[in-house]
């Protein structure tokens, strides 16, 4: 996991936060093995502002993937920065409750934990499905 939390680290530098000036980094595996990255975009009209893990998992979609098999997001934070609600639904789209997510801090902790602990009892297509 450390080469994908390399990538969020990576890519968190060019992440745009002026308003918060927080800035996040987010990598994702995709089922191939290649890596996507995305930072938080934020905008002045604040509710448009899109997380780091959106734009990863933007990337990896554009690539034509849509499994993923690793996450990894990172700030410069005093612990590990969970996921948004938003985001955590995001992620349980394209990869299973068991995918291991990793959350880093730029000191170097870290908090490993998996899509499903992040987002249990999540809506999902099987829940659509009265047939
Ligand atoms: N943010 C992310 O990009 N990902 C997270 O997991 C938490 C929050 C961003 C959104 C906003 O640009 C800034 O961090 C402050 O909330």
């Amino acid at each position: 996991m450390e080469d994908l939390v390399g990538a969020a680290a990576a890519v968190r530098e060019k992440a745009y936060a002026p308003y918060s000036r927080f800035k996040v980094g987010a990598a994702v595996r995709g089922a191939s093995g290649a890596v996507y990255q995305g930072c938080n975009v934020e905008n002045v009209a604040y509710p448009e502002g899109t997380c780091a893990e959106a734009g990863a998992i933007a990337a990896m979609v554009a690539a034509g993937e849509t499994r993923l098999t690793a996450v990894a997001v990172i700030a410069d934070s005093p612990s590990p920065v969970p996921p948004c609600g938003g985001c955590r639904q995001k992620l349980a789209e394209f990869g299973l409750a068991e995918v291991p997510v990793t959350l880093a801090t730029t000191d170097g902790a870290r908090l490993e934990t998996t899509i499903g602990a992040l987002l249990p009892g999540s809506f999902s297509a099987a829940h659509m499905d009265r047939t």
